[in-house]
């Protein structure tokens, strides 16, 4: 697939097919992690990979789903992620955090050339993975990237006027997203009034 189309079309996947993984996909997505930019190269960021399907079930009460869905939406037993990747560093700082945005970029848009669905986790209790994976201190967690098979397909929603997913009636996840008009300035602020970018993948 062309790789504009693979970023376009990913999506955050909260609903999984119970099919594993290739191991050797899941080491690609830590691969391409590792070689992601850094700030000053610092390269913060180790990666643990969680399989083992007990060790899936003990970690997903520690992450949070979907906050805008109400009532409180959380995937099914039967729909829940088959591997995680969990992202530590021994170094906390802002760039750290930047480094983390593009190395969890880096493993969704893996994934989804991979025909994956991922959802990138940061309301995720930290504290408690830590000691659930014995992470030895003074290493911290700092996002958990769920990974399997997609069980659902959302759709994008040129809006304006909410940033709040929502379900429809059938269940399909509709993600609203900002048109390219309102976010592209061409050369000056001034000038973004006399440009027309309607269609999404233009
Ligand atoms: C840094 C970051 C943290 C996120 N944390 C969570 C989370 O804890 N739980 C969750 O369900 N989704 C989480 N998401 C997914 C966002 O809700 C999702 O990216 C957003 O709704 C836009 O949807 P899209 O990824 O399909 O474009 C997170 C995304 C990012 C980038």
């Amino acid at each position: 697939m062309d790789f504009y189309d693979v970023m376009m079309d990913r999506r955050t996947i909260r609903r999984f097919q119970q099919k594993p993984i290739d191991r050797e996909i899941l080491r690609r997505c830590v691969n391409v992690a590792r070689l992601a930019p850094s700030a000053a190269n610092l390269q913060p960021l180790e990666y643990i990979l969680v399989t083992e399907p007990a060790r899936c079930s003990a970690l997903f009460p520690a992450l949070h789903w979907a906050a805008y869905l109400e009532p409180a939406w959380t995937p099914s037993e039967a729909e829940q992620p088959t591997a995680y990747i969990v992202v530590i560093t021994k170094s906390e700082t802002p760039f750290t955090l930047r480094d983390m945005g593009l190395a969890t970029a880096h493993i969704a848009l893996l994934a989804e050339a991979e025909d994956l669905g991922s959802c990138i986790l940061c309301n995720i209790d930290k504290e408690r993975i830590r000691q659930m994976l014995d992470i030895p201190q003074p290493y911290s967690v700092d996002a958990v990237i769920a990974l399997g098979y997609k069980a659902e397909a959302p759709v994008v929603e040129e809006r304006e006027d909410t940033v709040k997913y929502w379900r429809d009636a059938h269940g399909v996840l509709h993600v609203p997203k900002r048109p390219l008009s309102s976010v592209l300035h061409l050369e000056t602020y001034q000038t973004i009034k006399a440009s027309s970018h309607r269609k999404s993948k233009g």
